[in-house]
């Protein structure tokens, strides 16, 4: 059965039978590699999920707010460019409320 390992260089998560040869990322090895309980293991499967679609919303965010600006540029009319300006403010909170809760998951090991 897989199990998590962590690395207590860069904080890695591997998944194997056994702890990696070498750190994929900052390349140290096997003895750095601390096998995850099973709770911490099932915070980071659960969390994974969740986490990719925060990514994908900022992602998405990013996509909006360059068309924001897009529109912005054309200057059909003034209400036309405070709407696209008013779309990059809550854009923003969008982004800023994902990024938060990604780091709030990582700092609890939710990875
Ligand atoms: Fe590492």
């Amino acid at each position: 059965m897989k199990k998590l390992f962590k690395c207590d260089v860069c904080g890695y998560i591997y998944e194997g039978e056994a702890p990696p040869a070498a750190c994929p990322k900052c390349g140290v090895g096997p003895e750095h590699f601390i096998a995850l309980s099973d709770e911490d293991a099932k915070k980071i499967y659960s969390s994974d999920r969740t986490n990719d679609i925060h990514f994908e919303l900022i992602t998405l965010v990013d996509k909006m707010i360059a068309l924001c600006n897009e529109g912005i540029e054309l200057k059909l009319d003034p209400n036309c460019v405070r709407a696209f300006e008013e779309a990059k403010d809550e854009l923003w909170v969008i982004k800023g409320r994902s990024k938060a809760e990604l780091a709030g998951h990582m700092a609890k090991g939710k990875w």
